[in-house]
């Protein structure tokens, strides 16, 4: 037993153990612990909070009510390619659902989700600060203004493209 889960986490790449040596003696630390495997990671996988569980004496219960509390914390892993629809009140007057509903029909999925090759992960975000370009979508980083449902194709084409000069 113990040992399968070794080879599970093995997979990780990420040193618990110095993680939770930087965070073990401050206030609120399961968060701040919680956050640095996210950032390693980006995300944070159950086995991981298995074994931070067993390290720290912390119930699993606990971290998954810290994990689903906060909308920041994602437990299944992320897109290779990232793509946001801003539902801020600009971009969503200027016609954003129009834009997620298409981003859906494309890839397939709801916001949160990823696709099954683990291609695409599609999200939701509140105001880029790029209001007067609304409505905007981000992908892998790079804003597109005053998006129309036609052109999104086109968004996640740039993205595939990658893909083929890499
Ligand atoms: S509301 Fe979408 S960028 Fe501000």
């Amino acid at each position: 037993m113990e040992k399968t889960q070794g080879k599970r986490l093995a997979q990780y790449n990420v040193d618990l153990q110095a993680i939770v040596d930087k965070w073990k003696d401050k206030e609120g630390n399961l968060i701040m612990i919680l956050h640095d495997v996210q950032d390693k990671l980006g995300y944070v996988p159950r086995d991981i909070s298995l074994e931070l569980s067993r390290m720290l004496g912390v119930p699993l219960a606990r971290f998954y009510e810290v994990l689903t509390f906060y909308n920041y914390f994602k437990m299944i892993p992320p897109g290779k390619h990232n793509i946001s629809v801003c539902l801020g009140t600009a971009c969503y007057l200027k016609g954003a659902p129009a834009l997620l509903a298409e981003l859906e029909r494309v890839l397939k999925i709801k916001p949160g989700q990823t696709t099954l090759d683990g291609m695409f992960h599609l999200d939701l975000v509140r105001c880029v600060g790029c209001c007067g370009l609304a409505p905007v979508v981000v992908a892998d980083g790079k804003v597109y203004g005053k998006v129309q449902p036609a052109q999104i194709g086109g968004i996640v084409n740039d993205c595939l493209k990658k893909e083929k000069v890499a």
